[in-house]
């Protein structure tokens, strides 16, 4: 018998403790969650991607009364980017999360199946992805997803 201990990294900041990059990815992020469509959990979350040459690409989530095609922000965004710029990889992802005309206090993860497709661009493109979760008390920013999923599913797996 042999435990394993996985560890994962973040630091927690405050707004003031940003750089500009950092703080301008959060506001796209903050901004994307007003085109939210979210009408069955009145919970609208918005995700902003720096790409490699500085571009920001949104994303927020939309909802379906069929529940389960919902589509989240974070598989928005990145499908966006992949779509009109296939060739600048993703840098940096920034996620926030609003209900009730409020900002959640603590930043929320991104769900399992964007954890999933966030690995897979990082894999796609060779590169980690700066990862940053808006709280209105703090901000959460790792750099990578192997912070939020450890063991990871990938292509050489199926090999
Ligand atoms: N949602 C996201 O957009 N991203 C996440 O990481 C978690 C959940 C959305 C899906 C659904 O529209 C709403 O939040 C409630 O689950």
């Amino acid at each position: 018998m042999k435990p394993v201990t996985l560890t994962s990294n973040f630091v927690v900041y405050q707004e003031d403790e940003l750089s500009a990059e950092d703080r301008e990815i959060i506001a796209h992020a903050r901004k994307a969650s007003e085109s939210s469509y979210a009408p069955y959990s009145a919970f609208h979350v918005g995700a902003a991607l720096r790409l490699s040459d500085g571009t920001i690409v949104a994303g927020s989530n939309q909802e379906n009364a069929s529940y389960g095609i919902t589509q989240c922000a974070e598989r928005n965004a990145l499908h966006h980017a992949a779509c009109y710029y296939q060739t600048q990889a993703p840098t940096a992802l920034a996620i926030a999360a609003e209900t009730g005309g409020q900002f959640l206090d603590q930043p929320i993860p991104p769900c399992g199946a964007c954890r999933q497709a966030i690995l897979e661009t990082e894999h796609r493109y060779g590169q980690k992805i700066r990862i940053l979760l808006y709280g209105a008390k703090g901000t959460w920013v790792c750099e990578g997803i192997e912070n939020l999923l450890p063991l990871q599913f990938v292509g050489d797996c199926l090999l």
